[in-house]
C-alpha cells in the first residue's frame, strides 16, 4: 500500500516537468510545443513562424502564455506560433544554439532557416503586439501592380517562370497572398492588382465578379495567357494547387470542375477555430485590431446572428472591413504607397540592456531584418520598432494585415 503510494508520488514527480510545461499554454492553444527535432523540421518549411523559448517556472512566460495564444489564434494558420521548453534536457542544446539567455525569448523566423531570425526585444508581450510584429515581418515578395496597364509588362518580364496574379477588390494585399508569396519565393512570381469594381477583370476578358470576390490567374512559363484557379481561396487549397502547378501534375480543368462540385466543408475542429477567431476579432476590435474590422457595422448588420447571415470568416463569408475615414470621403481612391523591398537590412537602434534578474532578462540584439517599411534614418527605424510597443495606435495602412485565411 505504502509502496504503491510511493510509486504514485514518484511517478507524479517524474511527470511534473512535462505537466508544468504543458500547462504553460492552454490545451486548446494554437501554440504548438516543439522539441528540438520538431523545431528543425518546422524550419525546413518556407514559412514565417514565431517561436517562444520558455521555461515552465518563469513568471514572465506564464504571464505571456495567454497573450501568445491569442496571437496564435489570430494568425492561424498563416503564421504558426511555436514554443520550446528550454528546461527540457533534449532542448537545451537547441536553446543554446539559438542564443537563449533569458526567458521568455521570442524570435521570428521570417522564412525557416533561409533568412536569419529576429529577436522580439520589446517588453510589451501582448497579443496584438505579437500579432502586428509578426504579420508585418513576413518577407514581401508580392509586386503591387497599381494600374491595369502594368499587368502585361509584369507578365512578360518574368516569362520563364510561373507567375500568379491576384485581382482583388481590397486595397491591401491579403495576408494570405503574402504568405504564399513568401512560401513560393524563387519559384513563383506573385503580384496583386486592385480591381475595385471589376473593370480590370473585364479588360482582361473576365467577368467583373461579385463584391469582394478575388480572382487568381496563373501564367505558365513561356506563356502570357493565364489560366484561372477557381478553387477555394484558403491557404491549404491554394498551397496544394501551387504545389501541383510546380510539380506539373496540375490539371486546371479538373481542379476547377472539382471546385464547382465541392462546397467547402470545414471539419468541426476548423469550425471551432473559426468561431473562436471571430469571437476574438470582435472582442479585440477596440484594443488593437480596430482598423481591421468595423465592429459597430458587424453588430448592426449581423447582430447576434452575424454568423448565420455572413458565414464564418475563413473563406465562406466576409467580415465588413472598416474603410479608413478621410476628409474627402474618397479614401478608396487615395494613391497607394509603393511596395516595399523584399528584404531590407536596417541596423537597429541600440537599446540599452535592461538590468535584470535571470528571470526578467531579455535578449537584446540587433534587428537585422526589417521587412515593414524602408527606414531612411535611425529615427524612423526606431519609430518602426516602437510600433510593436504601441499596438493601440492605428496600424500603418500601407500593407496587409488581414488576419484571415482567405483572399
Ligand atoms: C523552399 O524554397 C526553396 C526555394 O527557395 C525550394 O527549393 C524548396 O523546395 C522549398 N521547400 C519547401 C518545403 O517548400
Amino acid at each position: 500500500m505504502l509502496s504503491s503510494t510511493m510509486q504514485l508520488v514518484t511517478l507524479a514527480l517524474a511527470l511534473a516537468p512535462s505537466l508544468a510545461s504543458a500547462a504553460l499554454f492552454p490545451k486548446d492553444s494554437q501554440v504548438k510545443m516543439l522539441d528540438a527535432k520538431a523545431f528543425k523540421k518546422a524550419m525546413k518549411v518556407n514559412q514565417t513562424s514565431l517561436v517562444a523559448f520558455v521555461a515552465p517556472w518563469c513568471g514572465h512566460c506564464q504571464r505571456m502564455a495567454p497573450e501568445f495564444s491569442r496571437a496564435a489564434l489570430g494568425l492561424y494558420p498563416l503564421v504558426p506560433l511555436y514554443a520550446i521548453d528550454c528546461d527540457d534536457e533534449k532542448n537545451k542544446r537547441l536553446c543554446a544554439e539559438q542564443d537563449v539567455r533569458g526567458f521568455p525569448t521570442v524570435k521570428l523566423f521570417p522564412r525557416g532557416n533561409s533568412i536569419p531570425p529576429m529577436v522580439y526585444d520589446s517588453g510589451e508581450r501582448t497579443a496584438s503586439a505579437f500579432f502586428y510584429w509578426a504579420s508585418r515581418r513576413i518577407p514581401n515578395t508580392v509586386t503591387k501592380l497599381y494600374h491595369v496597364e502594368d499587368i502585361p509588362g509584369w507578365v512578360e518580364k518574368q516569362e520563364k517562370k510561373y507567375r500568379a496574379l491576384l485581382l482583388t477588390k481590397d486595397k491591401k494585399v491579403p495576408l494570405l497572398w503574402k504568405v504564399l508569396g513568401n512560401k513560393y519565393m524563387n519559384q513563383i512570381e506573385f503580384a496583386s492588382h486592385r480591381d475595385r469594381k471589376g473593370k480590370s477583370s473585364v479588360k482582361l476578358g473576365y467577368e467583373a465578379g461579385e463584391k469582394k470576390q478575388p480572382k487568381v490567374l496563373v501564367y505558365a512559363p513561356g506563356s502570357t495567357k493565364a489560366f484561372r484557379y477557381e478553387g477555394i481561396n484558403k491557404l491549404d487549397s491554394l498551397s496544394k494547387f501551387f504545389d501541383s502547378v510546380l510539380d506539373g501534375s496540375v490539371d486546371i480543368s479538373v481542379v476547377n470542375e472539382e471546385a464547382k462540385k465541392e462546397e467547402f466543408e470545414p471539419t468541426e475542429e476548423e469550425l471551432e477555430i473559426e468561431r473562436k477567431q471571430e469571437a476574438q476579432r470582435i472582442a479585440l476590435a477596440h484594443g488593437g485590431f480596430a482598423d481591421l474590422i468595423d465592429f459597430e457595422e458587424a453588430i448592426k448588420n449581423g447582430g447576434a446572428n452575424f454568423h448565420d447571415t455572413h458565414g464564418f470568416g475563413g473563406g465562406m463569408g466576409d467580415i465588413p472591413y472598416k474603410k479608413k475615414p478621410s476628409a474627402s470621403g474618397s479614401a478608396a481612391d487615395a494613391p497607394e504607397t509603393p511596395k516595399t523591398p523584399v528584404v531590407e537590412s536596417t541596423p537597429a537602434p541600440a537599446t540599452p540592456a535592461p538590468t535584470a534578474t535571470p528571470e526578467t532578462q531579455e535578449e537584446v540584439k540587433q534587428v537585422v531584418l526589417e521587412t515593414t517599411e524602408p527606414s531612411p534614418s535611425p529615427e524612423a527605424a526606431k519609430k518602426g520598432s516602437e510600433s510593436a510597443t504601441t499596438p493601440s495606435e492605428p496600424a500603418p495602412s500601407t500593407e496587409a494585415e488581414h488576419p484571415k485565411d482567405e483572399l
